[in-house]
């Protein structure tokens, strides 16, 4: 076994999900589906484990949600807390603790971080200037600030990010800025932080880093080096926010600790919480021990847009802190795909658990076969219902169903349920007890580094052997030709269903227990023997899964046909305010004229770019615009438009952009041409 058996006690999280919204195929298949299988592995192996998760409930994202229910973040934290708790109970992801981080437990422990760190003197104080929106009276978080991106020309980009382009930028970087709460300009105002030195650190982030290559995951590892690559910067760990834990320090009244400062100390908080709870000591699984053999291992199950946080922020503060350990792995996923596209919350494009376990009840385990076995652990990865319905009815039912549903039958059919030998029944066929052998080596090797769809497909073929050899046996035959052959191999079969259920308990929890009630024979541990006493009555069998009817997967195609609609119909962008009023002379300013588009093209790489040439009357030239989710490029040839001519040429994704189409922005966000209602000759001036 490898390097992962050498620890005295394993400390397993999963990502904090933010308590804004209910959970949806997407967040099992990155963080929770993943580490469940694993604890559950090792605490099979009898391991001394703590699982830990809990809801994030600070930052924007909480109070964006707010404010779009027009509610409190206390009342959205208060019902997706208890929403998201309940969807990880039903699919069985086995929380040691799922703690939150509103909790006054957590609260003095991230106080308590920043006040030993500011004590250390390891941050930096730094006056700077930010947004501020005068009307509300308050700094704006990043995500308050939309404007465009001097990048692509986007115009809702927010002041962390592009949704268009991608590029993740600085609230300054904006052109032409807008505070989404008043809808007018910010000003920039002076405002005092605390930094966590990163550049500082990096020399000894390096170093630590390196010592993982080859052991994690080459996209964790990857972006680790490049974020690296691009050199650290100091990175503020306190915000000016309403909502969070506050800075505790005299002198900064009113601020908040960083969401990302707080988040990852809740690890730590919720296994305090649990240790209380439980009798035991946290510090066991998170403090470094005297004898550095007896450091717990510490692992986070994230997903990968929350690398540089666990691999480079964490770590850094943990390790400037000095007390507590580091991670050994971080083993994120990449993202879950749903037919075709993004999963989104906004465009309500998503499978939600709790929608599934109303729709399919008693079918959770159905849902964690195909999410184990299409998990994006190097690459995205799609989920379709066809592919679901696929993988449930070729597999979980025709393998793993059949083979289980045609021992059971037989073995009651010819022996009324008993299973009957000379003593003790246990495995009697080498050649499937040396593929057995095999497989268990596979099977942990894969589960150790974390291929968990591998894994499962090693289980899955303890399946396909059983069925094989039931089919090579014919016990059906032989029962009157050679029924003492018969009974061997039904035997044989039982010891294969029970070591099969062995190995299925990390993945489908549910399943493996039915085998075992259906085996009437107490769980066993993951490589154990097992074996039948003389006698032993077995319980009536019952199907384990179910075939899933054409019907059933067209309505789910269908319903997610239905929400985007009813997402892009209820859409309303709310009327920008009129503006401050300009004199004639700004207006006289603008050159528009009439031109005509005379070709048009996709720009590779946006969603939203359309690359135009244009007839202005006075010349041809190219201009950049996002136009390109609402109109074709082939339909619009030869439609004549607004153009201001005399705007900066800008680049655009490396195209010079020399002008800007008007368009006229409908409150459901469609764009639409400011066209001559008469046709014009192209250069004609708008005024
Ligand atoms: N809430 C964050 C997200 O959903 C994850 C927080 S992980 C933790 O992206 F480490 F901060 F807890
Ligand atoms: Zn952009």
């Amino acid at each position: 076994m490898s390097k992962l058996d050498n620890f005295k006690r394993y400390t397993i999280t999963s990502a904090l999900p933010y308590a804004n919204g209910p959970l949806h195929i997407g967040h099992l298949a990155g963080a929770y589906l993943p580490a469940d299988i694993f604890v559950r592995y090792l605490r099979l192996k009898k391991k001394n484990v703590v699982y830990i998760c809990g809801s994030d409930e600070h930052g924007a994202a909480i109070t964006i949600k707010a404010k779009k229910e027009n509610t409190t973040p206390q009342a959205i934290i208060d019902k997706y807390h208890n929403q998201i708790k309940e969807s990880f109970a039903e699919f069985g992801i086995s929380f040691d603790i799922y703690h939150r981080t509103s909790s006054a437990i957590h609260h003095d422990l991230s106080q308590e971080f920043f006040l030993n760190l500011y004590e250390k003197g390891e941050f930096i104080e730094k006056f700077s200037e930010q947004y501020y929106d005068e009307d509300y009276e308050q700094f704006l978080a990043d995500r308050y600030i939309t404007g465009t991106c001097p990048n692509c020309g986007y115009d809702h980009a927010y002041g962390d990010q592009c949704e268009n382009c991608g590029t993740s930028l600085n609230p300054t970087d904006l052109i032409n800025p807008v505070s989404t709460l008043s809808g007018k300009a910010p000003i920039l105002k002076l405002t005092k932080h605390w930094y966590l030195p990163l550049d500082k650190y990096q020399p000894w982030l390096e170093k630590w880093l390196d010592e993982k290559d080859g052991e994690w995951k080459v996209n964790v590892f990857g972006q680790c080096k490049s974020w690296l690559k691009s050199g650290l910067q100091p990175r503020s760990m306190t915000r000016d926010l309403d909502w969070g834990i506050d800075v505790p320090l005299e002198e900064a009244k009113g601020k908040k600790l960083y969401v990302w400062m707080d988040a990852p100390i809740g690890y730590i908080s919720a296994t305090k919480q649990w240790a209380a709870d439980t009798g035991n000591d946290w510090n066991l699984y998170w403090k470094k021990q005297e004898n550095e053999a007896d450091d717990a291992c510490l692992i986070h199950f994230i997903g990968k847009d929350n690398i540089v946080f666990h691999c480079i922020i964490f770590p850094s503060i943990l390790n400037a802190h000095g007390d507590y350990i580091l991670p050994q792995n971080v083993p994120a996923n990449e993202f879950l795909n749903l037919e075709g596209e993004k999963l989104s919350t906004s465009r309500n494009h998503a499978v939600w658990l709790h929608e599934y376990l109303e729709e399919f009840p008693g079918k959770q385990d159905e849902l964690r076969y195909v999410l184990t076995s299409i998990l994006p652990e190097t690459s995205d990865s799609e989920f379709t219902w066809k592919d679901y319905q696929a993988r449930v009815n070729n597999e979980l039912v025709a393998i793993l169903g059949n083979f289980v549903n045609r021992v059971m039958i037989l073995m009651h059919k010819f022996y009324d349920g008993r299973v009957e030998g000379n003593n003790e029944i246990t495995l009697t066929d080498k050649t499937i007890a040396g593929q057995l052998y095999d497989f268990y080596n596979d099977l942990e090797k894969n589960i150790e580094e974390y291929r968990f769809r591998q894994a499962l497909q090693n289980v899955m073929d303890i399946a396909r052997l059983g069925n094989k050899y039931l089919t090579e046996k014919e016990p059906w035959k032989t029962i009157k030709t050679n029924p003492d052959d018969a009974r061997e191999a039904l035997h044989n079969c039982l010891v294969l269903i029970g070591r099969m259920a062995a190995c299925l308990q990390p993945f489908l929890p549910g399943t493996a227990e039915k085998i075992f009630d259906m085996l009437n024979i107490p769980p066993v541990g993951f490589s154990d023997d097992v074996k039948f006493e003389n006698g032993h009555q077995l319980n009536i069998s019952s199907l384990l899964f179910e075939k899933v009817e054409d019907s059933v997967i067209d309505a789910q195609i269908q319903k997610l046909l239905d929400k985007k609609q009813a997402a892009q119909a209820t859409k309303v962008i709310p009327l920008v305010p009129a503006k401050e009023n300009i004199n004639f002379d700004a207006f006289a300013a603008m050159d528009i004229r009439t031109g005509t588009i005379l070709a048009a093209e996709k720009v590779s790489k946006t969603k939203k770019l359309l690359k135009l040439t244009i007839d202005t009357g006075l010349d041809e030239r190219t201009v950049v615009s996002g136009i390109a989710e609402y109109y074709e490029p082939e339909a619009i040839i030869g439609k004549q438009v607004s153009i201001l001519v005399n705007l900066e040429p800008r680049e655009i994704k490396g195209i010079l952009s020399q002008g800007m189409i008007l368009m006229a922005e409908d409150t459901n966000g469609k764009l639409s041409f400011v066209s001559p209602v008469d046709a014009l000759h192209n250069g004609s001036v708008v005024r």
